[in-house]
């Protein structure tokens, strides 16, 4: 690949492609270096059947440090559902990482949980009045990232407090565009799910994050 080519994943999770950079940073990426170890994991109840999932290759990157990536380097980033697991500066730090390996003519495409659209899902859900519904508690839990409401006590409660950090920050469009700005990028298109112009759209924007996300791309 031509060091201009490059397409980064930043914090891809089981969700990255084979053809992408991905960096991912944790217990949990690390394990997917080693399947076998992962399923005996399983197998002996450590850790919980949905995480047997087979993740793209990637490299171990703290991304709340310097890239391992030269200046002008990569053409597009992907970024979705990471930066509000960071507090706000640690975000702006990430975000000045990015724009400084991104080439002048390349796009970063940011995907976060949008709070006009978490409301939205919560007024539409009390609205619906499903019985068991819970509308409150699925907000807690988009809001937050985590099922706050399992005790650390328990021995799953405490395994997944050692490798999920819970949300940190919350953006709108507005929020998100002073981030952006503050990390110098010049401009930022709202972009509809799977819409844009990073490629791999239809693979990388999930499913799951649509009704409640915000999709953004900026440029340098
Ligand atoms: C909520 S998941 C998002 C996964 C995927 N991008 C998606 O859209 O569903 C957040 C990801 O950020 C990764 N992450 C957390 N801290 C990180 C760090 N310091 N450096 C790199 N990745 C990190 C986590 O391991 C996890 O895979």
């Amino acid at each position: 690949m031509e060091s201009s080519e490059i397409m980064l994943n930043i914090g891809c999770g089981p969700n990255g492609l084979n053809h992408w950079l991905n960096y991912d940073w944790g217990v949990l990426p690390l394990l997917s270096k080693f399947p076998g170890a992962r399923r005996c994991l399983i197998q002996l109840g450590a850790l919980p059947k949905g995480y047997d999932l087979p993740w793209a290759r990637l490299k171990l990157v703290d991304i709340r440090k310097k890239f391992p990536l030269a200046d002008g380097a990569v053409k597009f980033i992907y970024c979705s559902h990471v930066i509000e697991h960071f507090e706000r500066w640690e975000a702006l730090h990430i975000l000045r990482e990015c724009r400084r390996c991104l080439r002048d003519d390349g796009v970063l495409r940011l995907v976060v949980p949008d709070i006009p659209k978490l409301i939205a899902c919560y007024q539409q859900a009390v609205a619906a009045a499903q019985p068991g519904a819970r509308p409150a508690r699925d907000l807690c839990r988009l809001w937050w990232g985590f099922d706050k409401d399992i005790a650390p006590g328990s021995f799953l409660g405490k395994l997944s407090r050692r490798f999920i950090r819970d949300h940190q920050w919350n953006y709108d469009r507005q929020e998100l565009e002073l981030l952006v700005k503050e990390a110098g990028f010049r401009a930022m298109t709202v972009c509809d799910f799977a819409k844009g112009a990073v490629p791999d759209l239809d693979k990388l924007d999930l499913e799951g994050h649509k009704a409640h996300s915000i999709y953004v791309e900026v440029t340098k």
